[in-house]
């Protein structure tokens, strides 16, 4: 099976088996008929690089409906199929007045990885919103639920990416709402654009369209130009480091994280090391945005990795700090 139309990089790559699902008993049916290895549980695709043809299986999370479990005056609380399409949701959230992932408009992929890296931008990140989750483990099929403290949150990172690695199928996610809105437009970008438009007294719908105007005018939009978003994770350094960078680059941007730590913004880095926009045959760095590697057309999932890798050393080169990757490298 290709798997070209299942994954937003666009790499035309074939899968040995291929097992979408739309439900728990028939995900834990396959489970049990299968000891196919090795084993990718696949969303929206909007995360993942395919080096090469996968000789696995891969199985196609489809599972749809969106839930309101209990409600009073002040929150709701919806239980939603991990196959549901995020900004669908997000949509239908903001058609109901609830508050809480406006800021994550126009996130590609399903609601059953947003846990996976705890999604976020412009202020806000899943782990704000998340009551729990269900998950079937790949080993045993049994269901079980995970609580936030469980799901071990962090920037980009869960316990699915670490201890619990390619263990569990995540089949559903809840999420607390908000019915009186706490909206937060602290990011810059999204003051600057509600100005622009003249509205002082914004609506959640408001902070959401200015959420999408802003990222369709430095994302590429994966339909025309293939891509996960950003490549790599914005690198938390210590502020030690920072200050010495600062002497030979006093505008080196930085964001709090701790009393020792600051993040630098990754795109910030490989934009003044001179990467930006540059273009190989087909594939490159994305031209309005430097943490975005980008396939124009029939390129090699190895070659933008090698790309990233060469990315990795001149920033270690260049400012002592090693980029981490934010997609994850199917081999
Ligand atoms: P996939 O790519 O299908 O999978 C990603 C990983 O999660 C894989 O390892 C997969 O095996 C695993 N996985 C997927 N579903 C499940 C499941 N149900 N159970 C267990 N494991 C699972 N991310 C952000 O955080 N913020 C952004 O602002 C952002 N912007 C983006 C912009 C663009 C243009 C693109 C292309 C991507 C962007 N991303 C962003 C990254 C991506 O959208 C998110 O990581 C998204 O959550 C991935 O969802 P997916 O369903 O496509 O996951
Ligand atoms: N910058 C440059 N040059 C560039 C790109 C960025 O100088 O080519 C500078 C910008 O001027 C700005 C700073 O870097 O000062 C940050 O840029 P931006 O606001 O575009 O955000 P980012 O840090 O690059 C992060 C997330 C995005 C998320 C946005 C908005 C990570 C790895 N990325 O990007 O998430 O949408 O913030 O909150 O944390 C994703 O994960 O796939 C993703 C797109």
């Amino acid at each position: 099976v290709s798997l070209k139309n299942f994954n937003t990089f666009g790499m035309d790559v074939q899968a040995k088996l291929y097992a979408p699902f739309t439900d728990v008993y028939e995900l834990q049916e396959l489970l049990k008929s299968t000891s196919e290895q090795p084993l990718l549980i696949l969303g929206g695709g909007s995360n993942v690089l395919f080096q090469s043809d996968f000789d696995g299986i891969v199985l196609h999370n489809k599972i749809k409906g969106i839930e309101v479990i209990s409600e009073d005056d002040k929150t709701v609380l919806i239980k939603v199929g991990a196959g549901e399409i995020w900004h669908d949701l997000v949509m239908h959230t903001i058609t109901q007045n609830w508050a809480g992932i406006e800021n994550l408009s126009l996130i590609p992929g399903s609601v059953g990885a947003s846990p996976m890296q705890n999604i976020g931008a412009y202020g806000v990140e899943i782990k704000d919103v998340f009551e729990s989750l269900e998950a079937v483990e790949i080993k045993t099929g049994k269901l079980r639920e995970f609580t936030h403290a469980e799901c071990q949150f962090g920037y980009r990172e869960s316990v699915f990416k670490k201890a619990l690695k390619d263990q569990y199928v995540i089949t559903s996610v809840s999420y607390r709402l908000s019915k009186n809105p706490k909206l937060n437009t602290s990011y810059g970008a999204i003051e600057t654009e509600l100005q622009k438009k003249g509205i002082d007294q914004p609506t959640i719908k408001d902070v959401s369209n200015a959420v999408i105007s802003i990222r369709k005018s430095k994302l590429p939009n994966p339909k025309e130009i293939g891509n996960a978003g950003s490549f790599f994770k914005n690198p938390v350094i210590l502020k030690t480091h920072h200050e010495e960078l600062r002497k030979v680059h006093p505008e080196i941007p930085a964001y709090p994280v701790s009393k020792t730590e600051v993040k630098v913004p990754a795109g910030w880095l490989i934009d003044q090391a001179g990467w930006k926009g540059k273009t190989f045959n087909n594939y490159g760095v994305h031209k309005k945005q430097a943490l975005v590697l980008v396939n124009y057309k029939d390129a090699k999932g190895a070659d933008i990795v090698a790309l990233s890798n060469e990315i990795i050393a001149d920033i270690i080169t260049k400012f002592n700090i090693k980029l981490e990757r934010e997609v994850n490298i199917i081999d």
